[in-house]
């Protein structure tokens, strides 16, 4: 299932996070165990300094690499996104990303998206967009940009229900995107979450990432583990009816924000 992005391209509903997982042999195992369960979306960045795995990963499945969908994260520890688009492309081993994102809105909101925009036109970008920013800054980004954002990556789940954001972001056309939707592993005891997936004959994972489809996200679950990559890629053969969407979205803690997240370390 793919959702359609304002630069015309389609990016995959459910997708492989790496944020976390160690360069070398244990980014390759993740990334091919998701291709080979039919994930065709990875989510890496230059921040999370594995993105010579991913890409020779990418290379050893024999996949084309128009069928997969690969993004990366400019650092805004850094000064010029452009020039930084070209360094990951070369860790990458690949012409082009799908997705280059701003990874944080360090400096202000607008203040990498020239160069974002260079990338976009050189072609090393098919779509370029950002990630932790609220729906202020993505206001403040859209009034000066050319090329619009085409993805907000925000840590979102039913616990981080942010209404506010995704609503800003749908009447825009700009499709947000869930990192952490199992909240870094924490929401997978949850009680109310192990009911429903009890009554499913689902897991919790399942539930959390079905749920983020559902509200019309992408969501890039992250795993070391074979059988829990496999696992989180199958949410498309069952669906949430609204009484239990009504469950989940009532275990938000963040009251419906519009704030990308209440922790910023920028
Ligand atoms: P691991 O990588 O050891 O499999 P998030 O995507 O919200 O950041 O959550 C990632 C965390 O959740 C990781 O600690 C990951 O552990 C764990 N995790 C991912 N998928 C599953 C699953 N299906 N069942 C149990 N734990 C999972």
């Amino acid at each position: 299932m793919n959702l359609k992005l304002l630069n015309g391209a389609e990016i995959p509903a459910v997708g492989l996070g790496v944020w976390q997982v160690e360069d070398g042999a244990q980014t390759e195992q993740a990334v091919s165990a998701a291709l080979e369960a039919g994930y065709r979306l990875i989510d890496t960045a230059q921040g999370y300094g594995n993105e010579v795995s991913v890409g020779k990963a990418i290379r050893d499945s024999g996949i084309p690499r128009e069928e997969i969908f690969l993004t990366t994260k400019f650092d805004p520890n850094r000064d010029d996104s452009f020039t930084e688009a070209q360094k990951s492309l070369e860790r990458l081993g690949t012409d082009y990303v799908d997705l280059y994102l701003v990874h944080w809105p360090q400096g202000g909101p607008t203040r990498a998206w020239a160069g974002m925009e260079k990338a976009s036109a050189a072609g090393l970008a098919k779509g370029i967009g950002v990630s932790n920013f609220s729906a202020a800054e993505l206001a403040e980004l859209a009034k000066v940009s050319e090329v619009p954002a085409a993805v907000n990556q925000v840590y979102f789940s039913p616990f981080a229900y942010r209404r506010g954001l995704l609503d800003a972001s749908n009447k825009v056309g700009l499709v947000t995107q869930a990192y952490s939707p199992l909240g870094t592993g924490d929401h997978l005891t949850d009680p109310v979450v192990g009911r429903i997936a009890a009554e499913l004959g689902r897991t919790p994972a399942q539930v959390l990432i079905r749920w983020g489809v559902q509200k019309g996200m992408s969501v890039i679950p992250k795993s070391t583990h074979r059988e829990r990559i496999e696992q989180n890629f199958a949410v498309f053969d069952f669906e949430l009816d609204d009484a239990t969407v009504a469950a989940l979205d009532g275990l938000d803690t963040t009251g419906g924000t519009a704030e990308a997240r209440e922790d910023k370390w920028w």
